[in-house]
């Protein structure tokens, strides 16, 4: 039987997986106590991508991809487990959420991303993503994506 077989174990480990990441970063990643409401508001609303290796978690991705004018995805958080990375799983994550996008007819996809976190700038920039904007700690990219797909 698979660890993530229900939707509760899902968020499980999904929290698990934010705590790990928040203690290595000392909270930089979700504020720890905000950790749960975020989880309830994009597990409601947004699109939830799991990697699953060996029946555990390795990696996710939450974002949003349902807005109705189909302008603008968003990438709230990609994750991946410390021992799994560089393994492509972050890259598969971020590419299933790209194709989603694109195949609803989206016009683009943004992000958010602390201006020292070169993996994930390095991840972001090898899809396309280019700085629209950025202060001292973050940079905010995008992805412009062909646009309305007219059969969708
Ligand atoms: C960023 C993160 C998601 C990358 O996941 P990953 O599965 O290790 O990445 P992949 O193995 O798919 O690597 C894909 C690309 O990302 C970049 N990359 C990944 N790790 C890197 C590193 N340590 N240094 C530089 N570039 C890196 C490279 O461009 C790589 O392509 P390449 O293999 O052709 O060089 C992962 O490091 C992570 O979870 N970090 C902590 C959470 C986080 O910061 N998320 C981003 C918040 S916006």
């Amino acid at each position: 039987m698979s660890l993530l077989s229900s939707e509760s174990s899902q968020r499980v480990a999904l929290g698990e997986l934010i705590h790990r990441e928040n203690s290595r970063v000392n909270g930089a990643l979700i504020p720890t106590l905000q950790v749960d409401a975020y989880l309830d508001k994009v597990l409601a609303r947004g699109e939830c991508l799991l990697h699953l290796q060996r029946s555990c978690l390795a990696g996710a991705l939450l974002g949003y991809c349902n807005a109705p004018d189909k302008d603008l995805a968003y990438v709230s958080l990609l994750i991946v487990a410390e021992q799994t990375r560089g393994q492509g799983i972050g890259e598969t994550l971020l590419d299933a959420f790209v194709s989603m996008a694109a195949h609803r007819g989206f016009s683009r996809i943004q992000l958010e991303v602390d201006v020292d976190n070169q993996a994930a700038i390095s991840l972001y920039n090898k899809f396309g993503f280019y700085y629209i904007h950025s202060d001292n700690l973050k940079l905010l990219m995008q992805l412009s994506l062909p646009g309305r797909n007219p059969d969708s």
